[in-house]
This record gives C-alpha cells, structure tokens and sequence, in this order.
C-alpha cells in the first residue's frame, strides 16, 4: 500500500513487459470485478492466473472479498485479462497505485474494459440485487482534487483536460440492454446515475438524502478512478453496480449497511452479472 510507484510510462512499460514474459495471451477486452464478484473470472476459459504478489511494483490487496490476481484467458473468441481484486483510494493506495493496472491493460493491448461493482441502492425504485447499467456519473473526491489524474500530466498516456460527457459507451450500455432482455432479466436491470464517494464508512442518512437530491440512483467507492484513467488512456468503457444494500434514508431505521450483507447480495447475482458480460465480450 501506498508505495512510491508512479504509474509512468516506463514503469507501465516494465511490468507489460514482466507479462508478456509470463502468458503469451494478449487481451482486448479487460474485467474488473467488484466486492464478492471475484467468481466472475469462473467464466474465462484456459485461464493463466498471476498473483499481483508476484507482479514487480504492483500492489496488493488488503479488503475481504477482494481476491489479488489477474486472469488471462478466453471468454467467447476474445482474449480478456481480468483483476480479481481492486484497490481503492480509502485503502490508502495513491493515485498511482489505482491507475497502474488500468495502463498495464492499455498496453497489454485491451481495447475495452467493463467495470462491476457493489453499490448502495438510493433510488427508491431499486431492489437488493438488481444491476444498474452506469450512464453516467457524479465524483465527490474527483471534483475535490483528490482525483486520480491530479499531477503532471502523463501524455504517453493521454491528453491534460479529458472529457466525461461520453464515459459510458452508449453502444454498450445498449447492448447491456438488449442482452438483459433476451435473458429475460430486463426487469432487475436499469441504468442510472453513480455517486463516488470516498467511503470508507457507509453514507448516514442525511448523506443519502442529499446524493439522492442530487440526482444519484446508486454510491459507491470505486470504479470513477478506474473509469478516468481508463478514459484518459482513450478505452471504451462499460460500468455496472450490483445493489449490494438498500441505503438508509431513515434515522430511526433498525437496518445497518454492513460488509457481510454486501458479499451475500453480491454472490446471489454473480452468474446473472457473468452471463451479460459473456454475451456482451462475444457481440463486441
Ligand atoms: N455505500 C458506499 N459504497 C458501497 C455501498 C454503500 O451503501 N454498498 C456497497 N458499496
């Protein structure tokens, strides 16, 4: 955690290359899976798995639920890579350390990345375990400078002032969509907006309140970061939260978020989450 490692182009460049020399798999298609969805990688085929402990300046896992590794393989036709494990900010990890694997994927040669992740449902219409197909998103730590592409900018990597208008690929939420319906699971998935924010405790009540008045369906902890660098480096970019818990709008409310309740949900709908994204990387 919070090393000194920049994720630069020639650091970027080294562990590409400590890759290359461990699998000759080369992906286009990168997988982040979210709290408790770790099974995900279940559906990559003759998979080749590389402990980020072994992996020269790479960090390393620290939450329950998170395993550490990247996944090489085969869904469908396509090559993917996949992180079995994510780090975010409020572990203590620098800015570097989230966006290093995002720029290992770019120049292992993926091409698109597609995003899962547990979030708290604030949307009133939104049961535990639906999905909710990310169009669009509000970052409390990103408009604040904690944000991860605070600092010279990388331009191997990409241009100073980005755009976020266009962060979630239409085409792919339409495609997320159609699948959704074929499987006849149209009815638990929706697309709305996601709040970052810095966690790590849950949100009170009056936090909820306002994230809702502000225009969110679902918060979070992660995925913005992830989803700036990738943007930054010009990947296509698909994102979803699973309802992991309901938020607490009332204080006098009994219920509590808790970590054990975000696993379990997030179990239940894993293989749902794995057959929209299998159908998803064979139509790209
Ligand atoms: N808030 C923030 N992050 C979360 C939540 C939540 O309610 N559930 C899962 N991740």
């Amino acid at each position: 955690m919070s090393s000194n490692v920049k994720a630069d182009y020639s650091t970027v460049s080294a562990i590409a290359k400590f890759i290359r020399a461990r699998t000759s798999i080369k992906p286009e298609v990168g997988i982040i899976c979210g709290s408790g969805l770790g099974k995900l990688a279940d559906s990559v085929k003759n998979p080749v798995v590389i402990k980020y402990e072994e992996i020269p300046n790479f960090p390393r896992v620290t939450v329950d639920g998170h395993q550490g590794n990247l996944v090489f393989g085969t869904i469908g036709t396509k090559n993917v890579v996949m992180m079995q494990g994510r780090f975010h900010m409020y572990e203590g990890y620098s800015r570097h350390e989230v966006a290093l694997p995002i720029r290992l994927m770019k120049l292992l040669g993926v091409t698109t990345l597609l995003v899962s992740n547990a979030a708290g449902g604030l949307n009133a219409n939104y049961k535990l375990g639906d999905l909710v197909i990310i169009k669009d998103h509000i970052s409390f730590p990103g408009l604040s400078l904690n944000n991860v592409l605070v600092g010279a900018n990388d331009a191997d990597f990409g241009v100073r002032f980005i755009a976020t208008s266009d962060a979630y690929s239409t085409d792919l939420r339409q495609l997320a969509l159609s699948i959704a319906k074929e499987q006849n699971v149209a009815d638990i998935v929706h697309q709305g907006v996601y709040v970052h924010v810095g966690g790590p405790n849950y949100e009170s009540p009056a936090e909820c309140k306002m994230l809702r008045m502000l225009g969110a369906d679902v918060v979070g902890m992660s995925t913005v970061p992830e989803v700036l660098i990738a943007r930054h480096c010009d990947l296509k970019v698909f994102a979803v939260s699973l309802v992991t818990n309901i938020s607490i709008l009332n204080e006098e409310s009994k219920e509590k978020a808790n970590h054990e309740e975000v696993l379990s949900t997030a179990a239940i709908r894993t293989i749902t989450l794995q057959k929209i994204f299998e159908e998803m990387i064979k139509r790209m």
